[in-house]
């Protein structure tokens, strides 16, 4: 695992996005893993500023989501297909017919979740996989507990990633109790894994992701046994390292 300090939140994305452009640059046809959430934001602005240059080119890419909010639609603003279009997938010529994301509306969501891996495991492994971390130390929202879950699934948000959340809706109550996630499984057989962490209340989690622990009640820590990790701080997130 390497983790990289930048002074600010804007060079720890331009550096995220290369690495990503990088991968894009060397595969035409790339699997993007992606994530939403306030961390890769800067992030998708680089990638689409790169495109806008001619520098990368997605008509090929195909990509993958980690993670949607049970009961909302594609059309809800705080859904993250939503979130993709108006982030990324509307500035760049990416076929959305190759932009995935979990349905969070599925009739029966455990079908729908079984799709989802049968659908990842259809396109190779994912190339790159974005990750953004809660301050808890979820990844995509694989949550702290007892055990860890390998396929996708429906999870049950935690008490403090749904206050962590709530600033994106108008209350705490509007915030979706449930999402659904990749598991781990697919995170750790992604090629090659970018974790953007930055802001003071991510400094512990990454500590923990620093530390010689793993364990499921910090999700994070077990990207440890992940071979090609790269984890991208500004110096709030990097504070206690
Ligand atoms: C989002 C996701 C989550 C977020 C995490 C951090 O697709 O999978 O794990 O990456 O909750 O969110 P932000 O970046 O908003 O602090």
């Amino acid at each position: 695992m390497e983790f990289k300090i930048f002074d600010s939140y804007e060079e720890a994305s331009k550096y995220s996005a290369d690495l990503v452009a990088n991968v894009l640059k060397d595969k035409k046809d790339a699997v993007l893993g992606l994530a939403t959430g306030s961390s890769p934001e800067g992030m998708y602005k680089e990638l689409i500023a790169l495109y806008n240059k001619g520098e990368i080119d997605f008509s090929e890419v195909k990509s993958v989501n980690l993670d949607e909010y049970v009961g909302l639609d594609g059309s809800h603003h705080q859904s993250y297909r939503y979130f993709m279009d108006v982030n990324l997938f509307n500035h760049v010529n990416i076929d959305k017919k190759n932009t995935h994301v979990p349905n969070g509306i599925a009739a029966d969501l455990q079908e729908g979740a079984k799709a989802y891996d049968a659908l990842i495991e259809s396109m190779g492994s994912v190339d790159v996989q974005v990750l953004g971390i809660g301050p808890n130390g979820h990844i995509g929202f694989n949550e702290p507990g007892e055990e860890l879950l390998v396929h996708t699934h429906v999870a049950d948000l935690k008490e403090e990633t749904i206050e962590a959340n709530a600033r994106f809706f108008e209350s705490k109550e509007e915030v979706p109790t449930k999402a659904v996630t990749m598991g781990v499984g697919a995170i750790m057989k992604s090629k090659k894994i970018v974790l953007i962490a930055s802001g003071k209340n991510k400094a512990w989690a990454v500590q923990q992701m620093a530390s010689d622990v793993i364990t499921t009640k910090i999700p994070a820590t077990l990207l440890k046994l992940h071979p090609n990790v790269t984890v991208v701080l500004d110096q709030e997130a990097a504070s206690l390292l």
